[in-house]
């Protein structure tokens, strides 16, 4: 069965295209969607996707990947740097999680720096723009299947 992975955009990244250009890029977020679904059909993986500025909808939408999608690509935007309700999402969804940036949060203010979700991920991928996406979707191919989703 082909794995199937849930792309996940927290608070502002719907405004891509329009934010701060000069960091985030033109591209909308229906633009990177696009691409990242172009990729899967190559991957032969199928994805989902799923936007909220909201810190409970996203726990809420991160219980409901559990036992569920094989894997998630996580760009949680600010939420990265305080949110300890979504770093307990991600533990308790056992999902295996790679956390996504746009930019190279490690460049910019001290603040980004931080990230409280990055310890109960697989592994960290910034700076690469929108591609920072596709490269989490490919990493997630080499995760063990979990058994009862293989
Ligand atoms: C971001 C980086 C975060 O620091 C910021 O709050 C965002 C976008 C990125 O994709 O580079 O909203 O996650």
């Amino acid at each position: 069965m082909a794995r199937h992975i849930a792309v996940i955009h927290g608070p502002n990244l719907n405004m891509l295209g329009k934010r701060e250009v000069g960091i985030y890029g033109g591209k909308s977020m229906d633009d990177i969607n696009s691409d990242i679904a172009a990729e899967a059909r190559k991957l032969g993986v199928t994805v989902e996707f799923y936007q909220n500025n909201g810190e409970g909808e996203l726990v809420s939408f991160i219980q409901q990947c559990r036992g569920r999608v094989n894997g998630i690509v996580l760009n949680a935007g600010a939420y990265t740097h305080y949110s300890v309700a979504l770093r307990d999402a991600i533990s308790a969804a056992q999902v295996p999680t790679v956390e996504a940036h746009i930019s190279n949060v490690y460049k910019r203010e001290k603040f980004r720096h931080t990230s409280v979700i990055a310890p109960v991920c697989i592994g960290q991928i910034c700076g690469f723009g929108a591609y920072s996406y596709i490269l989490g979707l490919r990493a997630l191919l080499d995760e063990p299947l979990d058994p009862w989703l293989a």
